[in-house]
């Protein structure tokens, strides 16, 4: 099938290549030269395991091309519309004008019989006003809303193999034609037994939203219980265990740490929050403050924690910061809590060195005032304190032992409880854990 893919950014780079994998012919369009520019040269504008080696393969093969150029979305079947929708500035809610000047370009190019299928994370009632804008131009076409639940650092697997797919279909009924032609484009992931749940939009539109709410109240869940451990000298990651053995509440999604930051998990509880507001039902999401508010108080923890390690004084100390992107597997660092940790140690008078495999660039882009050192040993060496704060393999298998000969003072505060604490105690090191007993 003739495919667009709107928008080339961590979504739509991903979903152009993956349709081509499954043997689609795909024009991915984007309005940012430079993005596009390094596409078409099999060259992916971040990092993601093991999208260039299918940027490269699927461009040999011809069916994938890029290009800046909406008009090149005539011809296609399905027209996917993948541009972000970050918060507004100053405000909760989305901002969707990449949505909507993305849909204004494409739609004068849309055919009788056409899909426009929408992937962005929306507020609800976006579907249902974009379609009418479709049908002013072209009443024989139809919109659908086709959720994308991706986790980046497993985007391909998780495009090539998701967990489920849902259409959001203008009746909601089955039968739908764009039901039928989205089938068409994912028949190889639904041949291997992927539950497929057709609904009306509005329910679509609120599956994303309120999974991604689901998985951030997890993560604060275990967040709040971590602030109980400590104060009771608990340890949160044996509670994490035992809880996690029921299957009703399942081991996934219950690390505690410095909390979720990212794209995706911030930006969308607030846009749920405002949406319900506006809807007249922000009662019902009321809890979400709570949820965002237990993950930023993690991050001020971490400071306070730091200042505790360093003596009281965090003046003059030296600090290594291991870790910038949200998560590891990913150069991402929007709404990162390492990055905001490390900006706070920095404003209350640490001298902060950063390192991370991947993220190097895009943090210092975001915070020119940090120092950033790429190589481990040298942000490492002469520090007071160091903090493991994006669980990268490589600083999750360090030795203890080789890392006190680089440092001033051997104290480390593990900021997602990947590390043995007994093995660094054993090894002569002060160790804190986030919700897990002193010593
Ligand atoms: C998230 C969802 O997991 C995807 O399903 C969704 O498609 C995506 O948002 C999206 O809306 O596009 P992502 O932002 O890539 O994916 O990252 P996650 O793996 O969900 O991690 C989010 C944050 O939570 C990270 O900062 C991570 O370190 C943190 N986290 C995760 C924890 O602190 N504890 C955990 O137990 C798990």
């Amino acid at each position: 099938m003739r495919i667009s893919v709107i928008g080339c950014g961590y979504l739509g780079a991903v979903h152009a290549a993956s349709m081509a994998k499954l043997g689609h012919e795909v024009v991915g369009i984007d309005v940012d030269d430079a993005k596009i520019a390094d596409l078409a040269r099999g060259k992916a504008p971040f990092f993601e395991p093991g999208l260039e080696q299918l940027l490269l393969e699927v461009q040999a093969t011809g069916r994938l091309t890029f290009t800046t150029d909406i008009s090149a979305a005539k011809g296609s079947k399905a027209h996917f519309i993948c541009v972000g929708t970050p918060q507004k500035k100053g405000e909760n809610a989305a901002d969707m004008r990449y949505v909507d000047a993305a849909a204004a370009a494409l739609l004068p190019y849309v055919a009788a019989g056409d899909v426009v299928v929408g992937k962005s994370t929306v507020p609800v009632g976006t579907a249902a006003r974009l379609a009418d804008l479709l049908h002013e131009l072209q009443p024989q076409a139809h919109l659908a809303w086709n959720p994308e639940f991706l986790r980046e650092g497993h985007a391909i697997k998780d495009t090539l193999h998701p967990d489920r797919f849902v259409y959001g279909v203008e009746d909601g009924n089955d039968d739908h034609p764009a039901a039928a032609l989205l089938d068409e484009v994912y028949a190889a992931p639904l041949s291997e037994g992927t539950s497929r749940i057709v609904t009306d939009y509005a329910t679509a539109e609120l599956v994303k939203t309120a999974a991604n709410s689901f998985l951030a109240t997890k993560i604060s869940f275990i967040n709040a219980m971590a602030e109980v451990c400590e104060a009771a000298g608990a340890d949160v990651t044996l509670l994490a265990d035992s809880i996690g053995l029921d299957d009703r509440i399942g081991r996934k999604f219950l690390n505690a740490g410095i909390g979720f930051g990212g794209g995706c998990l911030p930006k969308d509880i607030r846009a749920f929050m405002a949406r319900a507001g506006e809807l007249g039902a922000d009662q019902a999401l009321s809890f979400l403050r709570e949820v965002d508010a237990i993950n930023m108080r993690r991050r001020t923890r971490v400071v306070e924690l730091t200042r505790e390690l360093c003596e009281g004084s965090l003046l003059g100390k030296r600090v290594a910061v291991l870790g910038a992107a949200f998560k590891p597997e990913s150069d991402d660092v929007r709404d990162s809590p390492a990055l905001s940790v490390a900006a706070q140690l920095q404003l209350q008078g640490a001298v902060v060195s950063v390192t991370d495999p991947q993220a190097l660039g895009n943090a210092a882009r975001r915070f020119p005032e940090l120092n950033f050192e790429p190589d481990t040993d040298r942000c490492l060496s002469k520090a007071d304190a160091v903090l493991l704060l994006t669980e990268w393999r490589e600083y999750r298998e360090l030795d203890p032992h080789a890392v006190a000969d680089l440092v001033s003072t051997c104290r480390i505060l593990d900021g997602r409880n990947v590390l043995d604490p007994a093995k660094w105690r054993d090894a002569g090191w002060s160790y804190r854990g986030l919700g897990r007993p002193q010593a």
